[in-house]
Parts: C-alpha cells; structure tokens; sequence
C-alpha cells in the first residue's frame, strides 16, 4: 500500500528512533553484563530483560503488527511479555546469554522497524498506521523503559547492597536556583476541559476530553520539598498514628519507616543521595521517592491533602483569562531546558523556583517533570474510554489499586512528560521518581 506517512516524516521518525536508542544506550554503557543480569529488587526487572522487553516491543508493533513480518528469534516473543513473566520472576529466564546476542536482537528488530517504517505491509491495520501512532506508541514504549532502568540505577547504591552506586557518563546543569518562599495560589472554580485534545499522540487512558467542574481550590506552587518534609519527620510523624490513612499506617508498621527512602542520618541530621552522590539534605529540592502513603500523611500534617488529579491538570492547564485549557503549563510548546527539569540528563531534581518561565497560568511552577507527583485519584477510565490499539497498555490497571501521579520527572522523556499523561503505581510504591505537592479547599 501507499505510505500514509509522507517522506519528511518517515525521516523525522527514524531519526527520533535513532536518538532514543542511543540514549539507552548510553544509561547502559557504564554498567558491566553482571550488574546488567542480575534481579537487583523484586520490583523491577533484570536490566536486559527491561532491554530485551524494548526489542520485543518494537518487534510485536512493527515488525509484525505494521510490518506483517513472523518472528525474529524463536521464544523471545514470549520471554519478553510483560504480562506472561512477572516482575520477580524475569532473572530465572534463559534471557541472552551475552551482551552481544542483546545488542544483534535489538538491531534485527530495528532493521525490521524501519522496513515496516518505509513500507508498511498490505495488511496492517490503518487505524495504527495513520497519524505515525504506532511508531510514536514504540518510541514513548522505550522511553518509559529508560526511566524504569534509571529507577534501578538509583536502587544500585542503596543501603545494605552490595553493588556500587550508579556513575552517569554525562550531566546536564541544573538552573541556578533562585530564592523563594512554599505558598499557595488559587484556581477559580468551574469547568475546564480535561483529558488530551491533539493533535499529536496520546495513549488511550489520556482520552477522551470532557469537562469537569472544579470548586474553587488551593494548590502549592512548588512541589513540597524535602525542608518542608523534614519538619514532619522531626515532629515525630512516622509515628503519629493520626495522620495516616488505615492503609498507610499498616504500611508505616509493617516496614518501621522513619522517614524517604533516600534518606539517611548523617551526624545529628539527614543525607540523601542521588545515584553516585551523597548530599547534606537539600531543604530547597522537591523530596522524592516517597509512597503514597508518606505523601498523604505529610498533607494531613500541614493541615492540607493531595489534589485529584482533576485539580492537578487544571491547575497546570487552565488558564482563566481565555478559558482554555494548554498543552502544556507554558503555553503550547514543548519543554526547554529552561522550562522544566526533564529528559533524565540531571540526573536529580532542581530546586523549587528553579523554573519560573514553567508556570502554569494560575502560577504553580515546577508542575512537568523534577518529580511525579502523586494524586489522591484511583487510575479509572475517563467518559468514552475505548481501548486502541495496546489493551494491556491501561484497560487492565484501571479500578482502586493503583492513585495516579502526574506531571513527569527529572528522569521522564520530553514527550512522556506531557501535561495529560496518567501515570499509575501501588500507593507502597517508593523507588519511583515521586513527590506531591498539595491541595487544599477554596
Ligand atoms: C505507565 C509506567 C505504569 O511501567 O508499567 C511500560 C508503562 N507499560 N510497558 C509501566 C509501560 C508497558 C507503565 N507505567
Ligand atoms: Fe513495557
């Protein structure tokens, strides 16, 4: 058939899937075929199975599904299925058994990806081809895989493992900080239009638009930080059963937390680190890699709670004066780097106030990426959801067991960390790259 994709952007795609597998490549490239095979933690893969996974993915959409080519290695379509192997149970597979068999099924794949790119077979479904979707499906599928391998090279150091912290080839600088104060500003109530317009790619979860009406609220400008979040620990309040939820306070007990995953006492104080660096605590960073639970416990404690997540995109893309609703916090721009800490190169979150041309019209700053912030939403389905074209992608998550976090982190992709994405996870889930920042009534 002909090529729905015009000639510029057939180009423009394989040269954003050159980029993105460069930089896995690159995460990679300091770590040896042992750290790399190895099940570090229960919850997350071996990295070869996350590398594998990737070729697998790229192979499943377009090799086969836009390409209409069969299988590539006997097996591997079923060794790197997420749903057939949980999380805990990935190292005991015969994954490759070397670094160089890894790296020739990722280019086979490749090679096929791009076949299918510059010819799409006969028989592929259109409604996948048109619009470049599953091509952007498989790109945004590798970069959210890098960000669940950078959550396993920030584990790499933790307390108590024997395996050596994580050096990241190269940096990106941070902003100079700029000097501000936590506060609060208002969203006017009424209805906004929630959920992902276009044009452009969005999963399914992120569709369909309709409007909510949100009352009146209070939001913080900044994400709450770890100065914010170190008066509750000093207060004692891991162990003040009253501001916690049910859930969280058996959570607090089952595991005896006293305060961030990251953090340790240092003296008569706290250190944090981030991947090979170990810092005094910095009062003026967004706090991260704390659950759910910690979240909402600190909301109680400063006499606040967690927005929904209908707050949270309001208040990131309503603006009041027209009554419309932005792409993203800025305007209708992608991130710069002057605009929000994003695409993974700073390996840690700025300071609050790092980013004052980021805000959103109502004024809160920081909303994309430095840290996901959790919601005190369930991960449901929007009015008119239909499931297209990746079922396994959300449809199977959605009900009670999983809140969702929004707005990206200092280690999501550009694309990912769009203002309507929906990102899920158990409310014990830490080594996450989340925060929260917090709501409270008009
Ligand atoms: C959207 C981050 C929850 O990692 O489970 C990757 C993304 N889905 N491969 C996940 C995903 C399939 C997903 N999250
Ligand atoms: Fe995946």
């Amino acid at each position: 058939m002909p090529n729905p994709l015009s000639a510029d952007r057939v180009r423009a795609i394989e040269a954003r899937m050159e980029a993105i597998r460069e930089r896995t490549l690159t995460l990679v490239a300091p770590l040896d075929w042992a750290t790399l095979r190895r099940q570090h933690i229960p919850i997350l893969s071996p990295m070869v199975w996350d590398l594998g996974h990737i070729g697998q993915f790229e192979e499943m959409w377009l090799s086969q599904a836009a390409g209409g080519r069969g299988p590539l290695v006997e097996g591997y379509q079923t060794m790197f299925d997420a749903v057939l192997h949980p999380r805990p149970t990935r190292e005991k597979l015969a994954l490759p058994a070397d670094r160089a068999r890894l790296m020739e099924y990722l280019g086979r794949a490749r090679e096929a990806a791009l076949a299918a790119l510059h010819a799409p077979s006969e028989g592929a479904d259109p409604s996948i081809l048109a619009d470049g979707l599953v091509f952007e499906l498989v790109a945004e599928h590798e970069e959210q895989h890098q960000e669940t391998i950078l959550q396993l090279l920030q584990v790499l150091g933790d307390r108590g493992r024997d395996d050596v912290p994580y050096v990241p080839p190269l940096r990106r600088p941070l902003p100079e900080p700029r000097d501000v104060r936590p506060g609060q500003v208002e969203v006017p109530g009424g209805s906004f239009l929630m959920g992902h317009a276009g044009p452009g790619f969005s999963y399914d979860n992120e569709r369909e638009t309709h409007e909510v009406d949100v009352p009146t609220f209070r939001i913080d400008r900044f994400p709450a930080t770890c100065g914010e979040f170190a008066e509750f620990v000093e207060d004692g309040g891991y162990g003040r059963r009253e501001l916690w939820s049910k859930a969280g306070w058996a959570w607090r007990e089952e595991t005896g937390s006293v305060a961030p995953r990251n953090w340790s006492r240092t003296g008569d104080g706290w250190s944090v680190r981030f991947m090979d660096r170990r810092v005094p605590l910095p009062g003026s960073k967004p706090v991260v890699h704390v659950t759910y639970f910690e979240a909402e416990a600190y909301a109680r404690f400063a006499g606040r709670r967690l927005p929904t997540e209908a707050e949270w995109e309001k208040a990131a893309r309503f603006d009041p004066a027209t009554g419309d609703t932005r792409r993203w916090p800025w305007g209708d721009t992608p991130p710069t780097p002057r605009r929000a800490n994003v695409d993974q190169l700073a390996f840690e979150p700025a300071d609050i106030g790092a980013y004052p041309e980021g805000a959103s019209p109502c004024g809160a700053e920081q909303m994309i990426g430095d840290v996901w912030e959790w919601t005190a939403s369930d991960f449901t389905a929007y009015p008119g959801f239909r499931a297209h074209p990746y079922a396994e992608y959300s449809e199977v998550f959605f009900g009670d067991e999983y809140k969702v976090l929004r707005g990206g982190s200092w280690a999501t992709r550009p694309a990912v960390a769009r203002a309507t994405f929906r990102n899920w996870d158990y409310p014990i889930r830490s080594q996450i790259f989340a925060g929260f920042r917090c709501a409270a009534d008009g």
